[in-house]
């Protein structure tokens, strides 16, 4: 491993943990102020979900870009944690057998098949109004306005034409509406996944009062390191290990879905992901030697085994 490889897994297993830790405290038992109680099968559902697994990505995102503006970490955290709480959420409604039907996730039973559907639809809703709660906080920033713009960034990024949105294609896609309609794939993906991932370097440039070029640099980085992330991930689906994964594979097949590595194999595909990090590499040009990490962090993203 060259230098920046290994002091970049450094840094992710860092935010993971801190990550981690931070998940554990905001999904405490005890109810917040305006709360009333927090039922102890719901709480222990999300917590489920939210703890002890996930390479903490989305976080990561937040927590480097933001460093390249000197942002505090505590509040950069914070940020990553909100954002991972969605995701978190979307991975478990994602599972559920009306949509993908999964029964491994994280290398342990889905949410729905450790409890039950309603428990696991309750623990996705709670945890994404728990993101908004997170990222709206004091903590966040000193300026109501930047937490402003951090809230209806994230509300885009998850929403209707956001993941959400990208989900309902994604179904669509597999012919389940009706008669099977030609998918636009890039924008399918840049939807279900790419929203999320963009999300986590454009926070950062929010959270740092960046220049506009700044976040054009990282707001193009966010879209070719998400597409990248959803070809990969299509193509563990195919060639990866289910054990390494910690969830199944050959699950895209099955349903039907249309991906990259459909429409254009399997060398296509990682020719694609191969373009992309050359996309993500030149749009950091800006940051110089500041962009090192989330280079290394792209090239992750297309090498990961899970
Ligand atoms: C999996 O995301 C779902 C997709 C968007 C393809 P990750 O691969 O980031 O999942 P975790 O958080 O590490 O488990
Ligand atoms: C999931 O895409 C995207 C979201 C959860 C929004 P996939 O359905 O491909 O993710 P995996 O493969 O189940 O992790
Ligand atoms: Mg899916
Ligand atoms: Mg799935
Ligand atoms: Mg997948």
């Amino acid at each position: 491993m060259t230098g920046t490889a290994i002091d970049f897994s450094k840094r992710l297993d860092q935010t993971a943990e801190d990550t981690e830790a931070l998940l554990a405290r905001l999904l405490a038992d005890a109810p917040l102020p305006d709360e009333i109680v927090r039922p102890k099968r719901l709480i222990e559902a999300m917590r489920y979900s939210s703890l002890g697994g996930g390479k903490r990505l989305r976080p990561f995102l937040v927590v480097e870009s933001a460093a390249a503006f000197g942002v505090a970490r505590e509040a950069a955290l914070l940020a990553g944690a909100a954002l991972e709480c969605i995701h978190c959420y979307s991975l478990i409604h994602d599972d559920l057998p009306a949509m993908d039907n999964s029964d491994l996730r994280r290398g342990r039973p889905t949410l729905h098949k450790a409890y039950d559907d309603a428990t696991a639809i309750l623990a996705g809703d709670a945890l994404l109004t728990l993101a908004f709660d997170i990222i709206t906080r004091d903590e966040i920033h000193k300026d109501a306005n930047v937490r402003l713009l951090l809230t209806r960034a994230l509300a885009r990024a998850a929403g209707i034409g956001g993941m959400a949105g990208g989900q309902m294609l994604d179904l669509a896609g597999e012919g389940r509406f009706g008669d099977r309609e030609p998918v636009d794939v890039a924008r399918l993906q840049q939807m279900k996944t790419g929203a999320l991932l963009r999300y986590g370097c454009i926070a950062g440039a929010i959270l740092g009062q960046s220049s506009q070029k700044e976040y054009q640099a990282l707001d193009d980085y966010g879209r070719a390191l998400g597409e990248a992330f959803q070809i990969a991930d299509d193509l563990l689906d195919v060639e990866g290990d289910a054990t390494a994964l910690g969830k199944q594979t050959g699950q895209d097949a099955a349903l039907g879905k249309t991906t990259f590595v459909t429409q254009l194999g399997i060398e296509g595909a990682k020719k694609r992901v191969g373009d992309l990090l050359a996309r993500a590499d030149a749009a950091l040009s800006i940051f110089g030697a500041k962009g090192d990490v989330l280079r290394a962090a792209a090239r992750f993203v297309a090498d990961r085994k899970n």
